[in-house]
């Protein structure tokens, strides 16, 4: 690719130096574990669990961290980090918690389909997961809200989620609002505090390797809801 007059390695003195950095720090450069797809097993639930759950042991920090991607009414794609919930692993759904009158759950009231991915540096894994969204039930949501802390739950009650904000003071009267709401009804519930689940029929499974020969593992769901997995060239 030929570098623009603003582009990579155009910068002269100063202005060069954040490629020259970003050049400098290959990523992966690690000992990173193998992948053996041989004994991966038949469907992609149990394996994400396993990865996931190795992720936690290698200390990688907010390790149940995704980025979840939506696209928004004119098909622009959206992107933002959320926490996962919970792992269907026999039916292939992730779980996650969202706002529905934030942007992105009036995204998915539109185009119910979403896009999870999570990079885990210290092992150099990757997932990419596609599917259908659903929303759970509103009993679901209660018991979820329920068990947030008191500053999730005020968090969520304050609302307005990524709405333009005038500035501290209106939030700290909204945030006061929704603790007293809170004080008076400890058993509140936001009405709009929703449990998505996006029903994967495309995941992949990517182990990296300093030497560039990434091993990628993908499963695709069939119409049975058995699945199918086969190797991608790095
Ligand atoms: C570590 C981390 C965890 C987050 N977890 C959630 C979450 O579980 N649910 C959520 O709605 N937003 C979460 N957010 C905030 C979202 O990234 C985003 O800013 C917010 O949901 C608004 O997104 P939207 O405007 O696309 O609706 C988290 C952000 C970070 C950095």
């Amino acid at each position: 690719m030929e570098c623009t007059a603003a582009g990579p390695g155009s910068g002269g003195g100063e202005a060069g130096s954040l490629a020259e950095v970003l050049r400098g720090r290959p990523p992966m450069a690690r000992e990173l574990p193998s992948f053996d797809t041989g004994r991966a097993p038949d469907r992609p639930g149990p394996l994400f669990e396993e990865w996931l759950l190795g992720a936690v042991r290698a200390g990688v920090p907010d390790a149940q961290v995704v980025t979840l991607s939506t696209v928004d009414a004119d098909g622009r794609p959206d992107a933002r980090v959320l926490v996962l919930r919970d792992v269907d692993a026999e039916r292939g759904a992730w779980w996650f918690a969202a706002d529905a009158d934030s942007p992105k759950g009036r995204q998915l009231a539109a185009t119910p389909w979403a896009a999870l991915t999570v990079y885990w540096p210290a092992l150099g894994r990757q997932v990419r997961l596609r599917g259908r969204v659903e929303t759970g039930g509103a009993e679901q949501a209660a018991a979820d809200f329920r068990l947030r802390s008191p500053a999730a739950r005020i968090a969520v009650l304050v609302g307005r989620q990524s709405e333009r904000l005038d500035g501290d003071a209106e939030l700290a009267d909204a945030w006061r609002e929704a603790e007293a709401v809170l004080d008076r009804d400890p058993q509140t519930v936001a009405p709009s505090h929703t449990l998505y689940a996006v029903v994967a029929d495309e995941v992949e499974f990517w182990q990296g390797d300093p030497g560039r020969r990434h091993v990628r593992l993908a499963y695709t769901r069939n119409p049975d809801a058995t699945w199918r997995r086969g190797l991608l060239w790095p």
